[in-house]
This record gives C-alpha cells, sequence and structure tokens, in this order.
C-alpha cells in the first residue's frame, strides 16, 4: 500500500511516499532496497538510529536490509524512554555523526519508536543545516502519526517538543511486521493517536474502531492493517493541506494541550504519550459539553472507547493550577488565551480560544465533582 504525502498542495513543491507492508525490512531480493533508496535520491552512507529494544529485536534484520542495497550502515543505539528526546541525546548522534564523517549526501535512518523518530529527524534537520533522512516506524504509534508529517524536535525541562524542525522524511517506511513484538500497553498507546482521527475528523472510522478495537488490540494482522492506512491517508492529507500547522493541522493537537499538561506534570515519567492525550481528548470532548458544542451522548461514546482500549480515562489528581501552569507552556498559547481543539460531534472539530480563568474553573469543577469518578 503507497499514500502519498504531497507537498505542493501546502506550497512547498514535493512530496513523499509512506509505503505500508507487513514484511518491508524481511530479507528481499538483491536491487529491491536500492530501487527504493534511489527512486527517493539517496546514494551515501546510511546512519541507523535506533534504541535498545529495537536494536535487540530488529538490529541484524535492518543490517541486512541495507547490505542487500549494498550499504554498510553505521548503527547509533541510544536508550529507549521519552528521557532520550533530549539535547543531550542530540549531542550524542552529532559526535557520532561527526566521528563518523557524516557527510551532506549521507542520510539518518529513524529506526524505532516517536522518540527516536522524533530525535533523529531533528538530528537531521539540524546536521550540516540538514541531511536526508528515512522514517522506518516500530510502535503503532510511530506508524500512525509521528513518522509522518516532518515534526521533528526535543523536549526542554520546561515542556515538551519546544525545540524542533519541520523536516520532512524522503519516505516512510512501514513494515506491520514489527508491531508483533510491541507489548499491550504500547499497542494500546498508539491506538490513542488512532482514536483522535475517528473523534475530529472521520465519524464512519471512529465507528470501525468503536466495534474492532478488541482486533486490532489482540494483534489482528488485519484490522491493524486497515487502521494504519486509514491514519496515515487521513494525517497525510492534513498534512498536504497544511504542512507547518498554520491551520487545519492543528486539529491534530486534539487532546494534546491537556495531554502535554499531563505528561510535563509527571515529568515524562510513568505514563505515555498516547495515555496523556487519551486523558487530554475526554477533557476536550467534556470542554466541548461544557460550552455547548456536544452533548452527553459524544461524551460517552469518547469515553467508552478509550477505556475499552484499556486507555486512561480519569483525569490525575493535580490542582486546577498545575494544569494551567504546564498549559501556558504549550505552543498554541497567547497571554491569557489558549487555543483548543473541541468537537461538535463524532468526525467535527471546532477550533476556540478560551480564556485560562475559564479553563482553570473547569479543571477544578471536575476534579472536585463526580463526573471525574
Ligand atoms: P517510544 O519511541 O518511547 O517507544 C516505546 C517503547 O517501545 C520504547 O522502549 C521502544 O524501544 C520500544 N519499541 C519500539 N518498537 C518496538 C517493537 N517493534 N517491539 C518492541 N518494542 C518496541 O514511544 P512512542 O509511543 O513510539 O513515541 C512517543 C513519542 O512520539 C513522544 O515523544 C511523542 O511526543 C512523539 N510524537 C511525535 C509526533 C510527531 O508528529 N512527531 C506525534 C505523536 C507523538
Ligand atoms: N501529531 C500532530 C501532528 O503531527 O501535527
Amino acid at each position: 500500500m503507497k499514500i502519498k504525502v504531497d507537498l505542493s498542495r501546502s506550497g512547498s513543491g514535493y512530496g513523499y511516499e509512506i509505503l505500508i507492508g507487513s514484511d518491508i525490512i524481511n530479507p528481499k531480493p538483491k536491487g529491491e532496497i536500492t530501487d527504493i533508496l534511489n527512486s527517493v535520491g539517496l546514494r551515501g552512507r546510511a546512519f541507523v538510529i535506533t534504541s535498545k529494544t529495537v536494536s535487540d529485536l530488529y538490529g541484524s534484520l535492518i543490517t541486512h536490509f541495507f547490505e542487500n542495497a549494498g550499504i554498510n550502515p553505521v548503527t547509533i543505539i541510544l536508550p529507549d524512554g521519552e528521557n532520550t528526546k533530549s539535547k543531550k541525546y542530540l549531542f550524542h548522534i552529532y559526535d557520532e555523526l561527526i566521528n563518523g564523517k557524516a557527510e551532506r549526501r549521507d542520510f539518518i535512518i529513524a529506526f524505532g519508536g516517536g522518540v527516536v523518530g522524533d530525535l533523529a529527524g531533528f538530528a537531521a534537520a539540524t546536521y550540516l543545516r540538514g541531511i536526508n533522512f528515512i522514517q522506518m516506524p516500530t510502535t503503532l504509534l510511530a506508524d500512525v502519526d509521528s513518522s509522518v508529517g516532518g515534526k521533528t524536535g526535543i523536549n526542554h525541562s520546561k515542556g515538551k517538543n519546544l525545540i524542533g524542525a519541520f523536516y520532512q522524511p524522503k519516505v516512510v517506511l512501514i513494515d506491520t511486521g514489527l508491531l508483533k513484538s510491541l507489548d499491550a500497553r504500547e499497542l494500546a498507546n498508539g491506538f490513542a493517536e488512532v482514536i483522535k482521527y475517528g473523534v475530529v475528523l472521520d465519524s464512519k472510522f471512529f465507528s470501525y474502531l468503536e466495534n474492532n478495537c478488541d482486533r486490532v488490540l489482540s494483534y489482528d494482522e488485519s484490522a491493524l492493517a486497515y487502521v494504519i492506512e486509514r491514519s496515515c491517508a487521513i494525517k497525510a492529507d492534513i498534512v498536504s493541506e497544511d504542512e507547518k500547522e498554520a491551520g487545519i493541522r492543528s486539529v491534530l493537537n486534539f487532546g494534546h494541550s491537556m495531554g502535554h499538561a499531563v505528561e510535563a506534570l509527571y515529568n515524562y515519567e510513568n505514563i505515555k504519550h498516547g495515555e496523556a492525550i487519551s486523558i487530554g481528548m475526554i477533557f476536550a470532548t467534556m470542554l466541548s459539553k461544557k460550552i455547548g458544542l456536544c452533548t452527553d451522548e459524544t461524551v460517552t461514546r469518547v469515553k467508552n472507547l478509550i477505556e475499552k482500549s484499556g486507555l486512561p480515562v480519569k483525569i490525575p489528581e493535580f490542582t486546577a493550577e498545575q494544569y494551567v501552569n504546564a498549559m501556558k507552556l504549550d505552543k498554541k498559547v497567547s497571554e491569557k488565551q489558549i487555543k483548543f481543539v473541541l468537537i461538535e460531534d463524532i468526525g467535527n472539530y471546532k477550533l476556540k480560544k478560551l480564556d485560562f480563568g475559564f479553563i482553570h474553573d473547569f479543571i477544578f469543577d471536575i476534579c472536585t465533582k463526580t463526573v471525574n469518578r
């Protein structure tokens, strides 16, 4: 399956393909990989950036993958976890690239989850003022979201993704077979971003998820392939329209204002991105209901699907002040207001600026009343 991200629609004048299959990195006839790499203009040396777990599982497969194309890749292995998306490991990558004498014609392969993808993509965006890179995602979250669309970056101790660049990969290669080794919590974590697409943009897809989430979360190959393809198609369409989030792309941040605050309040530990976004999606839907945009039934449907998927539904017990202060570091704020992605119904979003005072009182309300029980 091939999906095209067509950036000519948003003015950048180029695009790239997302290739989805169940055995992309398995041994292939010589030439097949070379053809893929040549077709996107990649001819130099390859620097594979990956995480410890992925390297242990698939290190030799990925090496073979490139050897088939006549490339002897240099592999840079990083520790697992969100804290790797940091200045420390960014500079570690620069050191390795400099020690390995990486040149402008060489390229980076981000082989891992969203942490590796965001970090390696930012290293590619900034090393020698930009070298080529490929996304080869290995988690569901990275398949359906982070590998597509060119958001790259690192976290700062004061907030998530505060340093970064829009920098697009040359190609995205999604091997759905790699998801077999992902644990159930990580699979559900990625599923949260899948739910997001349904809630804000595609009610038919949301209904499919309501009826098939058990299949997806029990690693059913065809259900997984379908949700990855549909999610990538939705994201490719939005990014093609608005590469740098000047408009419609911001709907993909549904659940993220609260979600990023939750992650920051947990110090990026003990909670996964998709889990925090799940809490954020429920919060945004309740907020939509509060200002009269959607019905109780919509809130219940969103909450039920998230709960059925084994994702968290309760807003953690931090104070309203803590939440508001964390949200103020969001990229979508002005001094007194924050731009929220809300919903009118499943599949219908609405962007609205809301005062922090109002958000504060609403959080105080739901954290002290039964609605959050
Ligand atoms: P992750 O990258 O930390 O991966 C989760 C864990 O799974 C890691 O320990 C990893 O080593 C392991 N793993 C990866 N592939 C595996 C496999 N096939 N089998 C077994 N284990 C495997 O987490 P994630 O959820 O993939 O990504 C989260 C990050 O993505 C966050 O930093 C988030 O901000 C970012 N993100 C970015 C975008 C974007 O548009 N750039 C979008 C959404 C999320
Ligand atoms: N993950 C949201 C975006 O890529 O815009």
